[in-house]
């Protein structure tokens, strides 16, 4: 089968394509239809089917011959810890928790946010939700309380589930004072939390309120796998858009089911009993999906990596890892990869491990930077596939099929559009451009299988973000080009969305908490190039009127509260303080132009500019904070 063929099949009939994928996923009751147009342009799949996401993921495993087959590998170089769970024993750990969960009232439909490190609870506590259709949340690590808040008012959670602490290399993070501080903070109050309790810091659990993990589950009935609807959303995950009010997608469980279970040969080449590690985090989309959900779904080992790409011991880690659980196909952030490079530059450290098992590298959640690429060729000797994928789709858009042919890279693109995904670069108008010319990149509707439905508690939102600049299409927020191999390039957010170290950030989220200092009269925050994360986030603060406080004490302040409220992974560090800010005639604030000076690159003075002048001490402000050099 070629490529080619697969997408003119889909394209051909697309919903005789997905109903055929839907035969590897085992139902309660099969869907009759794949789907349902009643309510364009809002789209829904396999509405009239009913399954079980947790079944799939684990029991069928264990009833198909599989039990004793490792489940979740669990690698953690920051506690010195290496486990596995077998199909079955993860059965019994999810029934248990599961079991738990019912007896302290948590059904189908309702809410329960997941605040987790990298432990193979996290994937008990996901998969123990998905058992009883009940709707997870889950809350990356690295955010804030006031994060944290802003998600149990959105969802309004029965329950949280969380562990005692996070472990950063060096420093422990402990969970209470974030819950105590978000819950306090929140409208909503959850009915009870139960804590995972790691022996490197203790939980003071609240009588009546927190429960342990262990005690919990103290002679409980193992809960039944709870069918639910094909549309019924299997969890909701947050993530940025432009404002401070992140977004809740959410993913619908039977397409999520059938799509991520069609990627894992067609994109990651892998057979069932291959492992399969994405080095990410359960927080984010590529967590869900490729550390938690698809794997599983699809019958292969998942590793569960706690600690990073350098320091925990080193630079070999990632090698050791691969070569001691057998990985077959390797999943990580860009990011990942020039902090490897940038601590052992010649890649000295592979040649103490044997990676032959390893077939490829897929890289996405950032823009894969030609000399990463390269770099990652060479020293490891295995094809690097780039891949381009959002939240919201939870699954690739564009990617190179290894698993059907694995055409050739041209390093720079993610290569081509997936089946499902009609993918196109519009102008401003909403016409399609030619081959090589730059646009918006959108994708024609309906978008495919397990990909977002809508926003949770927010329809309206969702159309006006997604479904109205370009009527009958998704808008991606990405800019890029197709050229005449109908490879594509991903050149740019549109919005205000940055990506730092592979996480997306809400430069808008930050400009809020600047704003709300009491010296600052305006602000802007943008995305400047950064040589390890791809992007960092750098703030312009205007001072009001009469205000004789040190420049330094107001920037660590303004630091200090976007690590309180937006939490350290916003690694916001970079402040200057400046008289004016540059803006059009109409007010309009010249980010993009700010950006360009910071980057040294070349750029023309916007014609609606107010004042030219504020250019040049922008690049002033910028040079102490090491920027603008060449500007
Ligand atoms: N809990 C608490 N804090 C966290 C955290 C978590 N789960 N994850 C990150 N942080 C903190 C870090 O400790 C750091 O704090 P600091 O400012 O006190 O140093 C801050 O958030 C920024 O983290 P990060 O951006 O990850 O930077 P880093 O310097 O710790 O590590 C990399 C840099 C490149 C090694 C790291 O970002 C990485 O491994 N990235 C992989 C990308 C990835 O997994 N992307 C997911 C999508 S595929
Ligand atoms: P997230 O929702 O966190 O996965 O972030 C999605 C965004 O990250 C996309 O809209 C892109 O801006 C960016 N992104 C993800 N993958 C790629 C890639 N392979 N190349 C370029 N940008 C990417």
């Amino acid at each position: 089968m070629k490529y080619a063929d697969v997408y003119a099949a889909w394209q051909n009939a697309p919903e005789d394509f997905w109903l055929d994928q839907a035969k590897s996923i085992d139902w309660v009751k099969p869907p009759t239809q794949a789907l349902d147009d009643s309510k364009a342009p809002l789209y829904r799949w396999f509405t009239d089917a009913e399954v079980n996401t947790c079944y799939n993921a684990v029991d069928r495993h264990v009833e198909n011959g599989r039990a004793d087959q490792a489940a979740i590998i669990y690698d953690s170089p920051i506690t010195g810890t290496k486990s596995q769970i077998t199909y079955a024993e993860l059965k019994e750990k999810v029934a248990s928790l599961a079991g738990a969960l019912r007896d302290k009232g948590i059904t189908k439909g309702d809410r329960v946010i997941v605040y987790m490190p990298m432990v193979p609870e996290a994937l008990v506590a996901m998969l123990a939700c998905a058992r009883l259709g009940a709707i997870h949340s889950v809350v990356f690590g690295g955010f804030a309380a006031h994060e944290l808040a802003v998600r149990i008012d959105d969802a309004t959670p029965k329950a949280i589930i969380a562990a005692s602490c996070g472990l950063e290399p060096g420093r422990i993070v402990p969970y209470k004072p974030l819950l105590d501080q978000a819950i306090e903070d929140a409208t909503h109050k959850p009915d009870f939390t139960i804590i995972l309790e790691r022996p490197e810091h203790p939980y003071d659990l609240t009588p009546g309120y927190d429960f342990d993990w262990h005690e919990v589950q103290k002679g409980v009935t193992p809960a039944d796998c709870v069918p639910v609807k094909g549309d019924h959303p299997a969890y909701i995950l947050y993530t940025s858009g432009t404002t401070g009010a992140p977004k809740g997608v959410v993913r619908p469980t039977a397409g999520h089911l059938v799509a991520l279970n069609w990627t894992m040969k067609a994109i990651y080449d892998v057979d069932p009993g291959d492992v399969f590690w994405a080095a990410s985090d359960v927080g984010w989309v590529v967590g869900h999906s490729y550390i938690c959900y698809a794997p599983l779904i699809h019958g292969n080992t998942t590793v569960v990596f706690e600690g990073k790409p350098v320091g925990t011991p080193d630079a070999g880690t990632f090698w050791r890892v691969i070569q001691e659980h057998n990985v077959r196909s390797f999943f990580t952030a860009p990011t990942a990869f020039r902090a490897i490079k940038r601590d052992d530059p010649k890649g000295e450290m592979i040649k103490d491990y044997d990676i032959s098992c390893l077939r490829a590298l897929y890289l996405a959640g950032e823009r894969a930077d030609p000399d990463t690429i390269e770099w990652a060729q060479r020293v490891m000797d295995v094809p690097v596939y780039d891949h381009w994928w959002q939240t919201e789709t939870g699954y690739t858009i564009a990617g190179n099929p290894a698993g059907i042919e694995a055409l050739p890279v041209k390093i720079g693109s993610p290569t081509v559009a997936m089946p499902g995904y009609d993918v196109q670069i519009l102008d401003e108008a909403g016409h399609p451009m030619p081959s090589g010319e730059l646009g918006a990149i959108a994708v024609k509707l309906p978008l495919p299988p397990g990909t977002l439905p809508t926003l949770w508690n927010a329809e309206e939102r969702f159309v006006k973000s997604y479904l109205t600049t370009f009527p009958g299409y998704y808008e991606t927020g990405d800019a890029g080009m197709i050229d005449e191999d109908g490879y594509l390039y991903i050149m740019a957010r549109t919005d205000d969305v940055i990506n730092v170290a592979g996480h997306r950030l809400s430069t808008g989220a930050m400009e809020e908490v600047l704003a709300a200092h009491p010296d600052v009269a305006e602000c802007a925050v943008i995305g400047v190039s950064d040589a390890l994360k791809g992007q960092l986030p750098m703030g312009f603060v205007c001072l009001n009127n009469g205000c004789e406080r040190s420049h330094e004490d107001i920037s660590k302040e303004v630091v200090a509260r976007v690590r309180d409220q937006i939490g350290p992974v916003a690694a916001f560090k970079l402040v200057a303080v400046v008289d004016r800010l540059p803006k059009t005639r109409s007010g309009k604030i010249l980010r993009g132009t700010m950006v360009k000076i910071a980057d040294g690159q070349d750029f023309k003075m916007p014609a609606t500019i107010d004042d030219p002048a504020i250019l040049d001490e922008i690049e002033e402000a910028l040079k102490p904070l090491g920027y603008a050099a060449t500007g």
